[in-house]
């Protein structure tokens, strides 16, 4: 009898997926390679931003990264910067900031940005404004092809006084977009969302295209009782996407 050997081929190894919350690690850790010694940095706020701030942290206690200076945009950040030892700062002590890192909502084609999910918009927009460069890291389900195209809400920073007024001016202003305006509250609660501003947020949210974002940007703020909305445009500088397929990277 004779025998007979064949090699079948093994299949190809199973596809990893990553996570959402992988990607967002993805998207941080690389943003941080921009980071210099002596350089002071803006530190973002939320889930994202938060894995770029811990690397930080990290580098600085290895002594990969000295004198850095953290400018925190949140309560929130300052906490967490402060427990892993990052040294902080704010604007009134250093009013220009070398490289801020931080998430978004939303990223348009043209790295328009949506922020403020997290509530922290106001400290977000000073302190990226004040940034010599802005790099924004998101996992690619943040890609919108147009500002309010995720049919999430786009957040306004409002004074408590007269709330209700405030909101309905601001659904008033697109009301040819079908934009309803609701105040945030705390989850399973109706108490109305304090910013660190004590500030309130209106979320607005849209049916149809806003159109014009540098006019919809003037004439929210031109409204009394607005203090700041979410729209962040032209402010980035880059902005790094972390997906199945990879890393992106877009630069202005
Ligand atoms: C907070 C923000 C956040 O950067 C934005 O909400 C993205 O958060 P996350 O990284 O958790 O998705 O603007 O005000």
């Amino acid at each position: 009898a004779s025998s007979s050997s064949s090699s079948v081929p093994s299949p190809p190894p199973p596809p990893v997926f990553l996570t959402q919350e992988e990607l967002k690690q993805i998207a941080a850790y690389k943003a941080v390679e921009f980071v210099e010694s002596g350089m002071v940095l803006g530190l973002g706020t939320g889930s994202t931003a938060k894995y770029a701030i811990e690397r930080i942290g990290e580098l600085l206690h290895q002594g990969k990264l000295k004198n850095i200076v953290g400018i925190p945009t949140s309560k929130q950040t300052h906490e967490q910067a402060l427990s892993l030892g990052i040294p902080l700062s704010d604007l009134d002590s250093h009013s220009i900031v070398d490289l801020a890192i931080d998430g978004a909502d939303e990223v348009d084609p043209y790295l328009n940005l949506v922020k403020g999910r997290g509530g922290s918009l106001l400290r977000e927009k000073m302190i990226e404004g004040a940034s010599r460069k802005f790099v924004v890291i998101v996992d690619e389900s943040k890609m919108v092809p147009y500002i309010g195209g995720s049919h999430l809400a786009m957040p306004v920073e409002i004074v408590p006084f007269c709330w209700k007024f405030t909101a309905e001016r601001l659904q008033r202003l697109f009301e040819d977009s079908g934009c309803v305006a609701k105040l945030r509250t705390y989850k399973d609660s109706d108490e109305p969302f304090v910013t660190d501003n004590a500030n309130y947020i209106v979320e607005l949210y849209f049916e149809k295209d806003i159109g014009d974002l540098n006019a919809a940007s003037d004439s929210i703020l031109r409204l009394p009782g607005v203090v700041e909305h979410g729209m962040f445009l032209n402010m980035a500088s880059t902005v790094i996407v972390a997906g199945e397929l990879g890393i992106t990277v877009k630069n202005k």
